[in-house]
């Protein structure tokens, strides 16, 4: 299923694109954060999604690298989804900017 990308997540992935810019190199609070949200993803949507740009069957929800929602509906998204133990509103943040990273290119 595809979306188009509202202007105001735009304005926002842009604004973090280029925050995020020149932190090259040494891991940074930032980065760290994006592997822990990797780590939860394979753990929790993992056996369901991937964000390769790449459909398995094996995997009922699909790929979500095309998937560009704004943030508030992926976070909405990520609450309903049927994970096997319940995330905290924390763990689910970092699961949705892993996913938007992982989108921005900048793993
Ligand atoms: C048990 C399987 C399962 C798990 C676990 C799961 N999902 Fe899903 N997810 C689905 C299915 C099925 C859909 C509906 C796919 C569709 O409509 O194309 C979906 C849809 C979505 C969508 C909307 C995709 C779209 O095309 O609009 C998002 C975003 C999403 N899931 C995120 C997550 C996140 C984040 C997690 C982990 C916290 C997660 N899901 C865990 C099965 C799962």
């Amino acid at each position: 299923m595809r979306r188009a990308i509202a202007p105001a997540a735009l304005a926002v992935a842009l604004a973090i694109t280029v925050a995020g810019c020149g932190s090259a190199g040494a891991p940074t609070p930032a980065s760290r954060a994006t592997a822990a949200g990797r780590t939860l993803f394979a753990g929790s949507c993992g056996a369901c999604h991937s964000v390769t740009g790449h459909n398995a069957p094996s995997r009922q929800g699909g790929d979500l690298l095309g998937v560009r929602l704004p943030r508030p509906v992926a976070l909405q998204y990520a609450r309903e989804m049927p994970v096997r133990h319940k995330l905290t509103e924390a763990q689910l943040v970092r699961i949705v900017d892993y996913i938007a990273a992982v989108q921005r290119g900048s793993r």
